[in-house]
């Protein structure tokens, strides 16, 4: 049966840390089976924008929703369908592939047995010989690859990334964006916080640009016709304006 709404549904939403108004009417949804790049300068307001899905930040005004429920008024509600995988992924460098997932697992109160964790690990493209290896030597694409095998793991309906390929090369970009692919084709929204035109253009359904606190611009890709990165380039130096208080 279809969502009756979107998982991701945000309008008109205000938001100021103190006196530093951040957001000023943003509006922006992620159906399901989608994935939603959101573009913006340093400081627009976009790691702010998912701290307020996942209820960690308070919005002044607007409404904010994450299947159908308020991440303000009921914030664990909203994160157990979320899964997020922040800037700096926090694992534990002492602990195994295996042992992290299991872990982390466990926090959001959803253990799995080593099989499903070892297929979810494979599936996010590690390597078996690093399954049991200590995190301690692990190279940044592997680490986001254990973050991003955790995340798949849960089955939520909602993605939340923020600048999940910063550090990784083309070919783990590459990789990682594949992944991002198989994940939409499940039905999961996906939101992804990014500097990254090229992953963005190869993979988004939609851009979003955040500008003076709201989105001040957004494109949509269908099917073979596919984002000009040349446009979207200039469109990104032209942007990244911090709103005035
Ligand atoms: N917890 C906080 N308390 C006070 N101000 C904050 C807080 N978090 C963010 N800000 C400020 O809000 C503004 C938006 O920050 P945010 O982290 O959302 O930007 P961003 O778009 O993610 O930028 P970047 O591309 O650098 O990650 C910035 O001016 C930042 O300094
Ligand atoms: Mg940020």
């Amino acid at each position: 049966m279809p969502p009756m709404t979107d998982p991701i549904l945000i309008d008109d939403l205000t938001l100021a840390y103190g006196t530093q108004r951040v957001l000023s009417g943003l509006s922006l949804r992620v159906p399901a089976g989608s994935i939603t790049a959101l573009l913006g300068g340093n400081g627009a307001g976009k790691s702010t924008t998912l701290s307020a899905l996942l209820g960690f930040t308070r919005a002044q005004s607007g409404s904010i929703a994450v299947c159908g429920i308020d991440p303000a008024a009921d914030p664990d509600g909203a994160r157990r369908h979320i899964a997020y995988l922040p800037e700096n992924v926090a694992l534990y460098e002492h602990l195994s592939a295996v042992e992290n997932a299991d872990y982390l697992l466990a926090l959001s109160g959803e253990r799995q047995p080593r099989d499903a964790i070892v297929e979810g690990l494979a599936a996010a493209g590690l390597q078996e010989q690093a399954w049991d290896q200590r995190l301690g030597g692990f190279s940044k694409g592997m680490r986001q690859k254990v973050a991003i095998a955790v995340a798949l793991l849960r089955r939520v309906p909602v993605l939340l990334l923020d600048e999940p390929t910063s550090g990784l090369d083309p070919r783990a970009t590459a990789d990682f964006n594949a992944l991002l692919v198989q994940v939409r084709a499940r039905g999961t929204a996906v939101l992804m916080v990014t500097h990254d035109l090229l992953s963005a253009a190869d993979i988004a359904d939609r851009i979003a640009f955040i500008e003076a606190g709201r989105v001040a611009h957004e494109a949509s890709a269908s099917g073979a016709e596919r984002f000009d990165v040349r446009a979207l380039h200039a469109r990104f130096q032209a942007g990244g304006a911090k709103v005035a208080a």
